[in-house]
């Protein structure tokens, strides 16, 4: 049996009355990126690539454009309508030939890609609708208008749902044909439409964000699954025979001063702050990762190099968020130029870099004058 096709309909045009912030909820920033980001990196991590479908207020369109781009690739963006109803239904209009069709919130940023795939696999295995959902764990009540007890609903026979609820297509597609009333979730216009749904387990993480409190608690979470890691680099180089040579410590060139001799420049801060870094990253090092016969690096200066290593970190999905590099030996004076030294390093790798320099009391090969070392050590998070 070949696989079914996916679409994935991400309901992101809602106003947010209950959140109160001054931007529709799904644009609203958590842990630095939208709501709308996170729910998509989910669909992101699903086992299939489904098509997706977002649906935004009418004045966000090119901004959820722009995220589905970066974060799916490719993908549909259509205005919803004034109710959650209205954008399922303008989402289902652009779904195409998709057999098998997920309804998310995106309110729901947290839920994990795991779920996705659940919802999906439920729906291709029973050929039926299937919605997550959770065990209600307070004790229920029956009230009158009044607020007076009239019973105690059996909680074992509930369940609190969550999305993305997966349907057969053409299913979903007749059940919003025919919608006779206006309904909060999907599950009932198919249960209206007399087809069966079946409950899977749901993830409390699929918690929709609704309140400030809410938004709080992803915030918490995502701070509490951040991983730090910490990296140290050194390098050294001896000072050149040839006395042309030019001296390039910190990616700055100081004229006037003697060289150093390596493969590249030999330029010890920039290459001791790159093995902290690939090294904090578990990417390797900087002779592995560059390789010394390769001829791009021959001669190349230390931006060239720190540029990439940002792009592979970036590219494996860590942040930069500090360096600290201690250069060793007796010349150049460095300090008259730490300033600089320390804007050029930050700007080449987005992140904070500090540069101190000291001598050795005359000891060792620094202390001889014979070369320069550099120590450094980089914090990451992911
Ligand atoms: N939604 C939508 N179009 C609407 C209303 C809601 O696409 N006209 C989406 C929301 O963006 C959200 C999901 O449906 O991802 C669930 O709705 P809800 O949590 O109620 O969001 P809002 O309607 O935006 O919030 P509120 O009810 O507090 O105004
Ligand atoms: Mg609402």
């Amino acid at each position: 049996m070949t696989a079914r096709r996916v679409a994935v309909i991400v309901v992101a045009a809602g106003s947010g009355t209950r959140l109160g912030a001054d931007l529709p909820k799904a644009f609203v920033p958590l842990a630095g990126r939208t709501i709308l980001e996170h729910a998509l990196h989910s669909v992101a991590g699903m086992a299939r690539t489904p098509h997706v479908v977002v649906v935004a207020p009418g004045h966000l369109l090119a901004e959820a454009r722009t995220v589905l781009e970066r974060v799916i690739g490719s993908g549909d963006v259509v205005p919803g309508g004034a109710t959650r109803q209205a954008s399922v239904a303008a989402g289902l209009a652009l779904i195409g030939d998709a057999e098998i069709v997920l309804v998310h919130d995106a309110a729901r940023a947290l839920a994990p890609a795991e779920l996705f795939d659940r919802v999906v696999d439920a729906v291709e295995r029973t050929g039926a609708g299937a919605v997550p959902g959770m065990p209600v764990a307070d004790t229920i009540k029956r009230t009158d208008a009044s607020g007076a007890i009239l019973d105690t609903v059996d909680r074992d026979t509930l369940a609190a749902v969550q999305t993305p609820q997966g349907f057969p297509a053409d299913q979903l597609i007749a059940a919003y044909a025919a919608a006779g009333r206006s309904v909060t979730d999907d599950a009932q216009l198919i249960a209206d439409a007399g087809h069966p749904a079946h409950v899977v387990p749901g993830d409390p993480l699929a918690f929709k964000i609704t309140t400030a409190w809410d938004l709080h608690r992803a915030e918490e979470l995502l701070r509490e699954a951040s991983v730090t890691r910490i990296g140290v680099g050194t390098d050294t180089h001896a000072f050149s025979d040839d006395p042309a040579a030019p001296l390039w410590v910190a990616c700055l060139e100081w004229p006037g001063e003697r060289g150093l001799s390596g493969h590249s420049d030999g330029d010890p801060v920039a290459h001791a702050i790159v093995d902290a870094l690939l090294s904090a990253a578990g990417l390797g090092d900087i002779g592995g990762v560059f390789g010394t016969s390769d001829l791009r690096f021959a001669g190349a200066h230390g931006d060239v190099f720190l540029s990439e290593t940002r792009r592979l970190l970036t590219e494996a999905g860590w942040r930069i968020e500090n360096v600290s590099v201690q250069l060793i030996g007796n010349r150049p004076r460095f300090a008259p130029r730490k300033a600089e030294a320390d804007a050029v390093l930050s700007e080449l790798l987005g992140a904070p870099v500090a540069v101190t320099a000291t001598t050795t009391d005359g000891l060792g090969f620094t202390g001889r004058g014979e070369g320069l070392a550099a120590i450094a050590t980089a914090l990451l998070t992911r």
